[in-house]
């Protein structure tokens, strides 16, 4: 009945996450508030892990949850004991990670414009693999390994020249991109050979991004092969096996009921045998494959909690109900338009009988949660759940107006664990200088 495994109905009508009351846990924490079913996301760390094993026949394939997706020290304490990597983006990323005792080994150090802090910082925590962008940071990392006496492991972010970013994937014509170097034109063929001469940097993999909410299999076939491919011409060409393949993240999940996503084992199916097929036809090893999911891992796990402080009518025009939070927790609809399920959290499975548009409290005209959506007769005092805002929603929440951003409870075993703490006025002007 509902979009997400994790959330059911109980016997007061009340919406549930992980079995818990989100009434209650509205009462008991206040909102805005998210919730989070921390089973889900193991169970789908798991399943992502497994989906690996089957797809591949090994067990150092490497799920490296995309921080950027949703990033505590709490989500880093549930990767390492299932076991799984971390993609990081920043040095705080990077940092949130070690504090939390996540192992640097297992981190993959991403982005286009690292700073040179950053880069330090990697090689002083000796994270796993640093996903060089472009020459100028190759030239950087090169130099500031060498200062530090370390061999940084790197993978080359590659431009296969797949967009799979809107509905329609593309497969040509998408090489402008701030990611990566493009294979189409030659630069990566000849960074990876430049790269070679670098005593201080040993190359490990190539890996690419091709987009998010993909839902599609044939994307992620041809940049597996794309991949595949361009390996096998590193290794006849310049003599050199590649270990690693990164083929990152992007899988789609269900936002709205239209949405259809596809299992963890699906997801992989269509690179395990481009990376198999081609690898039988240019006679390579199999190499150790890492995966990047962020938003399917943590997505639907997540709800937010608003409660409705204004009904306005608009004669002939809309009805807009107004929340005690907005893009400050959720940037998603003023940045892309993207599109939420609302739900009363009181009468979850009540008739929806209110074609409304959820506004948040922010002043903004853009700042909108949920246009014209239909949803249970609301009023004001009533809890408002929005669903699958376990992804995208936290990690990109700001103080916007000075509002303080919500606190996380996760939900497990029947009990709430309380995961950040709600910022309070004094968090917000921490910084201030008076
Ligand atoms: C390099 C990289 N890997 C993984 C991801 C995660 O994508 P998603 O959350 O859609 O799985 C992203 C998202 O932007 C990314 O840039």
């Amino acid at each position: 009945m509902f979009i997400s495994d994790c959330l059911s109905v109980n016997g007061a009508g009340h919406l549930t996450v992980g079995g818990l009351d989100t009434v209650e846990l509205a009462r008991e924490y206040g909102t805005p508030l998210y919730i989070m079913d921390e089973e889900y996301i193991r169970s789908t760390c798991r399943a992502y892990k497994s989906a690996l094993r089957e797809g591949f026949g090994s067990d150092r394939n490497v799920v490296a949850y995309a921080s950027k997706a949703f990033c505590c020290a709490y989500m880093y304490r549930i990767l390492k004991e299932e076991g799984c990597g971390a993609d990081i983006v920043s040095g705080g990323e990077l940092y949130t990670a070690i504090k939390a005792g996540f192992p640097a080994d297992r981190l993959f150090f991403h982005g286009n414009n690292k700073t040179d802090e950053e880069l330090e910082m990697a090689l002083r925590y000796q994270v796993g693999r640093i996903i060089v962008d472009n020459r100028e940071e190759l030239i950087r990392l090169d130099s500031l390994a060498r200062k530090y006496g370390k061999i940084a492991q790197i993978i080359f972010r590659i431009n296969p020249g797949i967009d799979a970013h809107t509905h329609q994937f593309l497969q040509t014509g998408q090489i402008d991109s701030k990611f990566g170097v493009p294979i189409e034109t030659g630069e990566a063929y000849e960074l990876i050979k430049d790269s070679l001469k670098y005593d201080n940097l040993k190359l490990a993999g190539v890996h690419c991004h091709i987009g998010s909410q993909i839902f599609d299999s044939e994307p992620f076939y041809l940049a597996a092969k794309k991949l595949m491919e361009f390996v096998a011409k590193i290794r006849d060409e310049l003599g050199y096996e590649i270990s690693d393949i990164d083929i990152g993240g992007g899988f789609g999940i269900k936002y709205l009921p239209s949405h259809d996503p596809k299992t963890p084992a699906e997801n992989l199916r269509a690179a395990s045998e481009a990376i198999k097929k081609a690898a039988a036809e240019h006679r390579l090893s199999i190499p150790r494959v890492i995966i990047e999911p962020g938003r399917a891992i943590v997505g639907p796990a997540g709800v937010t909690v608003y409660k409705v402080g204004s009904v306005k009518e608009i004669r002939n025009v809309r009805t807009y109900v107004s929340v005690d939070g907005g893009m400050s927790d959720n940037p998603r609809y003023a940045l892309y338009g993207s599109e939420y399920e609302v739900l009363s959290a009181a009468n979850a499975d009540g008739p929806r009988a209110m074609l409304c548009t959820v506004a948040g409290k922010c002043c903004e005209s853009g700042d909108i949660i949920a246009k014209d959506v239909l949803i249970q007769k609301v009023k004001p005092g009533d809890f408002l759940a929005v669903l699958t805002t376990g992804a995208y929603n936290y990690s990109m929440a700001s103080n916007y107006n000075r509002n303080p951003r919500p606190p996380v409870v996760m939900v497990r075993n029947g009990k709430a664990n309380v995961a950040v703490k709600r910022e309070s006025y004094d968090d917000l002007i921490h910084n201030d200088v008076f």
